[in-house]
């Protein structure tokens, strides 16, 4: 195992994708949790060689991703796009480390475990390629509620509808939205068919359609029959999590103008009748939750409340009305937080006990 001068016996992590959506909150998080590793080191493309970023309160240069970038290193957390994932990811595994990524290239991968700690911790041991793979953000920020209630009710169905926000495009998403927003504030625009398509002109980003002052039902890119990439992920990342390989699952993914933090309906139907009391016993002790939950009173967790936080928020409890097995709930989580860097990090942190032979899971 590398070691660092000042911190010697401890684990080497290299952080891919520093300067990146996701990596800037890898910073933040490393800063703010127990300080564990040895040498961080921050790498990203040769764009930002020479750039310095704070982590754990010291200023660090970043470094071009290179085999030797990568020499020495325990454990490579990847925040960069699939295509660099999948070039890199192995070659940092075949020097030796184990790699936790983050983008979508192995999460298929049968001899890749997709791990959300408080979900299926046990699969991280499990690692025969040395990946562990991270789920994406959308079903990121509803599977630890829902692995709470499965465990307790056992699921049978899914019907999903999300309303993601921007950031979850990365950089490029917050910046084409806030763009927008500069040319829609302070008008009369929203009333007549193209005003606002008009204003934000043609350049909408990575998005399909305008995202200021609108709702846009498309994230990802075309599957086979109409589905989105980005549908496909949900349904197929929370069957293996899960482990219900064939649990029956409808999603529909949308954008709205929200810059970070994924909010998502939630239609699950499980073996038996089930209670919303006991529903909501389950969700107020299930570690990673906040249950938020009272009409009544004007609460339910919105994305303007739940982002910069940690946990799965959620309100909005009830029994379906035409089916006693069903539950309806509303669901929010940062998408940068839970939804990527902080269950990256808690699966470092993992890696990082069981490499330090403290027995993580
Ligand atoms: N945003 C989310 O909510 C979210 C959630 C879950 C998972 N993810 C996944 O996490 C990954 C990163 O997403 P992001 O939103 O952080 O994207 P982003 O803001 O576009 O950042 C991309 C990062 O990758 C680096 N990079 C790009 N090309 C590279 C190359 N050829 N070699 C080395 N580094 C390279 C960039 O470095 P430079 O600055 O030098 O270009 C930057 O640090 C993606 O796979 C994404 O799908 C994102």
């Amino acid at each position: 195992m590398a070691v660092d001068a000042g911190r010697t016996g401890r684990p080497t992590l290299a952080v891919v994708g520093a300067t990146g959506a996701v990596g800037s909150v890898m910073l933040q998080i490393l800063s703010q949790h127990a300080d564990i590793w040895g040498e961080i080191r921050l790498i990203a493309s040769s764009r930002s060689v020479g750039r310095k970023l704070a982590v754990r309160g010291e200023e660090v240069e970043v470094v071009a991703l290179s085999e030797e970038a990568l020499d020495g290193v325990d454990v490579a957390m990847f925040d960069v796009p699939d295509e660099v994932a999948e070039r890199w990811a192995p070659v940092a595994a075949a020097k030796g480390a184990v790699v936790v990524d983050n983008s979508g290239a192995f999460r298929m991968d049968p001899e890749v475990p997709l791990v959300v700690p408080e979900v299926n911790p046990h699969a991280a041991r499990r690692r025969p390629r040395g990946i562990i793979a991270n789920p994406n953000c959308t079903t990121l920020s509803m599977i630890v509620a829902l692995g709470a209630l499965h465990a307790e009710f056992g699921l049978r169905e899914l019907v999903v509808s999300s309303y993601q926000a921007v950031s979850g495009a990365g950089r490029a998403g917050v910046e084409t939205l806030r763009r927008q927003l500069s040319l829609v504030a302070g008008t009369e625009l929203g009333t007549h068919p193209g005003d606002v398509r008009r204003a934000v002109g043609d350049d909408t980003g990575p998005f399909p359609e305008p995202v200021a002052l609108n709702v846009v039902p498309w994230a990802g890119s075309l599957r086979e029959d109409g589905w989105s990439s980005e549908e496909m992920k949900v349904r197929d990342e929370s069957r293996k999590i899960l482990g219900l390989p064939a649990l029956p699952v409808a999603v529909t993914c949308v954008r709205v103008p929200v810059v970070t933090t994924h909010s998502l309906t939630v239609h699950a139907r499980f073996e038996s009748e089930v209670t919303v009391d006991k529903a909501r016993e389950i969700l107020a002790t299930a570690p990673g939750v906040v249950l938020f939950d009272d009409p009544a009173a004007g609460e339910f967790p919105t994305p303007a409340d739940a982002v910069g936080t940690d946990p799965t928020w959620v309100g909005r409890v009830r029994r379906a009305l035409d089916d006693p097995t069903a539950l309806e709930l509303f669901v929010c989580g940062d998408n940068l937080r839970k939804g990527s860097a902080l269950n990256t990090a808690q699966i470092a942190e993992l890696v990082a006990a069981e490499l330090m032979g403290r027995g993580g899971v």
